[in-house]
């Protein structure tokens, strides 16, 4: 059974459940969402064409995540009794993801955390993933972890090495299928070949407020100052980032601000830009993957593979950082270049896969291993 609820999860989640159809003869998958996200999940199933089986429907505007945590662990009881499946499945770090360990857990399912083992150790930030996600890997029993980085960070909480396998990203499995050649998009047809493109995403809960006016304050400078750059921005759907976004950046000459993209029509748009500015965790795997250099509007990040590489660089949320450090990237091309060449930590585009190999080895061999925690 896989559970998942938000865009993200649903994008990365994609691929296995597609593999996973594949092998009939070994895999009966049965798809829930919770509807966390709505409008922004549903893009994702049909760009992948995938129908689930059940939708907990729980989305309401300004749900506190309490709340949220709650209906969804009660609307998955009756389902996991129901279904009884033999594994479930969660992604990443998100409210659903945790609910969902949890209701697995008190029906004694085995577990397994894809994208398992990532971590900023700052409790609150990001706020709530970073503790999501060390919740979920305290209930996981299959670990699959998307970097060697990831699964130290599962050995030095003693979780059992026997159980933690490195797979590489699925995001990168999920990249190998959208992105095309000749793509076409309304929104790359108003990206002019001899401007700059800045693709801008931001949603995080830590930085609504004051820190989200701040980094548009400082790409309303940039626009201004610098007559080639161009701005797309797809604004997320939470009211909260809607408000300040179309306040300061609303009506400017080249600031597109649009509805989310689906995820197909994104990952083309990433590939034909300049650069990404971001507060977004999977952005930061996949916009290196496509060369892109990529500014992190945050920090700490729990995917420091990328900082290391030299794809990411942490600016913060201070207006003038984040314009200071746009604008080196504007103009001092050996620094772009830099960040634009780097090492893909993530994998070869199999995640899916191997996930899916050592799944099936799991249920060959003992699972008496299981009550180990
Ligand atoms: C959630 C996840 C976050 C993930 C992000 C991906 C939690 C606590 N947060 O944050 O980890 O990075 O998704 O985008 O799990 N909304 C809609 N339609 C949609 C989606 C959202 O209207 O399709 C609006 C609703 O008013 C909703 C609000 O956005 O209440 C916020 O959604 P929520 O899932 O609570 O938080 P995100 O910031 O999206
Ligand atoms: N994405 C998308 N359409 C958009 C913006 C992002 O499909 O308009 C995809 C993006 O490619 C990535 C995922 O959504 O795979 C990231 O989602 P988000 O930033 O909302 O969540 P996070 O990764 O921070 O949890």
């Amino acid at each position: 059974m896989t559970i998942f609820g938000t865009r993200p999860e649903a994008i990365k989640l994609a691929p296995l459940i597609l593999a996973m159809k594949k092998q009939q003869n070994r895999f009966m998958p049965i798809i829930i969402e919770t509807g966390q996200h709505k409008e922004m999940l549903q893009q994702v199933l049909v760009t992948f064409g995938i129908q689930t089986d059940y939708d907990l429907a729980v989305m309401k505007e300004n749900q506190t995540l309490t709340k949220l945590t709650e209906i969804i662990l009660n609307k998955l009881e009756s389902i996991l009794r129901k279904e009884k499946p033999d594994i479930v499945l969660v992604h990443g770090d998100t409210t659903t993801a945790l609910a969902a360990s949890l209701a697995a857990f008190y029906q004694k399912i085995p577990l397994g955390h894809v994208e398992a083992g990532l971590r900023t150790r700052n409790k609150y930030s990001p706020y709530p993933e970073e503790m999501n996600r060390q919740l979920i890997d305290g209930l996981s029993d299959l670990y699959f972890a998307p970097t060697e980085l990831s699964k130290e960070n599962l050995i030095k909480e003693q979780r059992k090495n026997s159980r933690i396998f490195v797979t590489g990203n699925t995001a990168i499995d999920a990249l190998n299928w959208t992105v095309q050649k000749g793509y076409q998009h309304e929104v790359l047809h108003k990206m002019k070949k001899e401007n700059q493109t800045i693709l801008v995403t931001m949603h995080r809960r830590e930085n609504l407020g004051r820190p989200m006016e701040n980094i548009c304050k400082a790409i309303l400078n940039i626009v201004q100052k610098y007559k080639n750059v161009e701005v797309v921005f797809p604004v997320h759907l939470n009211p909260k980032v809607r408000e300040v976004v179309y306040q300061i950046l609303g009506n400017q000459e080249r600031i597109f601000l649009v509805e989310p993209l689906d995820v197909a029509d994104f990952h083309n748009v990433v590939a034909a830009s300049y650069m990404v500015l971001t507060d977004s965790g999977g952005i930061q795997e996949e916009a290196p993957f496509l060369e892109k250099p990529v500014l992190v509007l945050r920090d700490v990040t729990e995917r420091p593979e990328g900082v290391k590489a030299g794809s990411l660089k942490l600016v913060g949320t201070e207006e003038q950082n984040v314009q200071k450090e746009i604008e080196r990237l504007l103009v001092d091309q050996r620094e772009y270049e830099r960040m634009a060449h780097t090492q893909n930590p993530y994998g070869d585009g199999k995640a899916s896969e191997y996930i899916l190999a050592h799944i099936i080895d799991f249920f060959k061999n003992s699972k008496e291993e299981i009550l180990h925690c």
